[in-house]
């Protein structure tokens, strides 16, 4: 029998594995009209394992089908994983660039290694190319250790193809690096795109590259960056900044680096181009060393993709907003407003699957924002203090607890973001059972965030401190979404 909580739970349109482990999204593609979704995947257990390539596709990005498992660990240099990386199509076939990881004895230092190899598919089963692995050790400058050397992301340039893989340097800091290749089988290195040299994390992890206007962005994840007031709350994070790739040095001109989420799931983030023009990014929406929800209640699944998000350029600055094609899915919108001194209730504003727009408008508080998964003791808190331009976002009461395991790392309960002072704070959330997604002021912010609330903690209501504050509320159901699975 099902377990009841899976319903309450369990994701209706963001990506879950149908059971298993999921971690980073890879091989993000259109391919014969449609969006191919690869994930890290473990199909035996709610924990991370032998990585597969799970597989999905979608005509729209929201309507997911299950696919066979795509990639499987059982070739002598894939059998410790078949870890992440991307996909493109070449000859009208499937290409997919997966990392083979071996770990025969974790405990020997240096014996790890770490090759980026290729399999070619139709769509739905793939073979591993007889040359592989095509960029190990050798295309590497001499010497350096090739235990962390991963993630690499391919794509067509003219009459070549060009390949960034994120690498540790003997430091233990993380660098991406370009390679080239004329027919994918033979590559050599051009030079270093980016180097850590010690100002952001430890080991950087899953490059991903696109055009945007007149910018190339860059996009990676950082383990460990340092901790701040109002950025980088994770353990692990992930950013982008603009700029250009020299083809010739490999170097990436940078001019601008931002963390691209400020919630507590977000990690390992790629992107694909839409027939129409858009940019879509889509990341894992969990993070590593932390505890599973689901799997402490005994549901069969662990991990969730976030939504596709639109990138663009809002005045020089990377922004995110739900991709269009949610609208499609919405119910009819209701309305409402209020001038809201203390706490006012929206009863009529129920569902677990909900795409709403708040704006907290004029007004003399000092404090304001809402409380969503409001029952007996629980609480998610989401509040902006407008006099110091933060918005706070605080699951420290949403239920089913996350803890951290590693020891002594900080709590995970509490995220900010800068809104500056502003005369008004408007707020997109879409809600998808445990999943909650945060959009500020057109998509400047954003904030992914998992919630294991009690079934009976289903209120909402905005709040003013200090003051009033005009609101005004307009919401869809999203029932109608088809969800893969219920
Ligand atoms: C990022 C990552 C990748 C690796 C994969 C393994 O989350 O560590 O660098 O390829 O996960 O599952």
């Amino acid at each position: 029998m099902a377990n009841p909580e899976s319903s309450l739970f369990r994701n209706r349109f963001h990506l879950s594995p149908p059971r298993g482990w999921m971690n980073d999204p890879n091989g993000f593609s259109l391919f014969e009209n449609r969006y191919h979704l690869f994930y890290q995947y473990n199909p035996r257990d709610t924990v991370w394992g032998p990585m597969h390539w799970g597989h999905a596709v979608s005509p729209d990005l929201l309507d997911w089908t299950d696919l066979p498992i795509a990639l499987t660990p059982d070739s002598k240099y894939d059998a410790g994983g078949c870890f992440s990386g991307s996909a493109l199509t070449v000859d009208g076939m499937h290409a997919l660039f997966y990392t083979g990881h071996l770990d025969p004895h974790p405990s020997v230092p240096g014996s790890r290694r770490e090759t980026q190899c290729l399999a070619i598919g139709d769509g739905s089963r793939y073979t591993k190319d007889p040359s592989n692995p095509v960029i190990d050790e050798r295309q590497l400058p001499s010497g350096l250790p090739s235990g962390d050397f991963r993630d690499p992301k391919v794509w067509r340039e003219g009459e070549r193809w060009l390949c960034i893989a994120v690498h540790r340097q003997s430091d233990g800091f993380g660098q991406i690096l370009l390679f080239e290749s004329a027919d994918l089988r033979s590559w050599s290195l051009v030079g270093p795109v980016l180097r850590n040299r010690g100002e952001l994390g430890g080991m950087w992890e899953c490059p991903d590259i696109f055009r945007l206007e007149d910018k190339e962005v860059l996009v990676w994840s950082v383990m460990n960056p340092a901790r701040q007031e109002t950025g980088f709350r994770n353990l692990h994070g992930a950013v982008w900044a603009t700029g250009a790739l020299d083809r010739e040095t490999g170097m990436f001109a940078e001019e601008s680096r931002t963390e691209i989420d400020k919630g507590p799931d977000f990690y390992a983030p790629q992107t694909v181009a839409t027939p129409d023009g858009r940019v879509v990014m889509i990341a894992w929406m969990q993070m590593w060393e932390r505890s599973s929800p689901s799997r402490e209640l005994g549901l069969d699944w662990t991990g969730c993709m976030t939504l596709p998000r639109e990138v663009f350029l809002s005045g020089g600055r990377l922004c995110q907003r739900p991709i269009r094609e949610l609208e499609r899915y919405r119910g009819p919108c209701h309305s409402a407003s209020s001038r809201v001194e203390g706490a006012v209730a929206f009863p009529e504003l129920v569902g677990q699957c909900l795409d709403l727009e708040v704006v907290l408008g004029s007004g003399t508080a000092s404090r304001c924002g809402l409380l969503l998964y409001l029952g007996d003791g629980e609480r998610t808190l989401l509040e902006w203090d407008r006099a110091g331009g933060i918005f706070t976002l605080d699951r420290s009461l949403s239920g089913h607890p996350i803890r951290n395991l590693t020891a002594g790392a900080p709590e995970c309960q509490v995220y900010r973001a800068v809104t500056g002072t502003a005369d008004e704070l408007r707020l997109r959330l879409v809600l998808d059972r445990s999943a909650l997604e945060i959009f500020l002021q057109d998509g400047e912010i954003a904030m992914a965030c998992t919630l294991f609330p009690r079934e009976t903690s289903r209120g909402i209501r905005v709040f003013a401190e200090g003051g009033f504050i005009e609101c005004s509320l307009n919401w869809w159901n999203l029932d109608g979404i088809p969800g893969a699975v219920q």
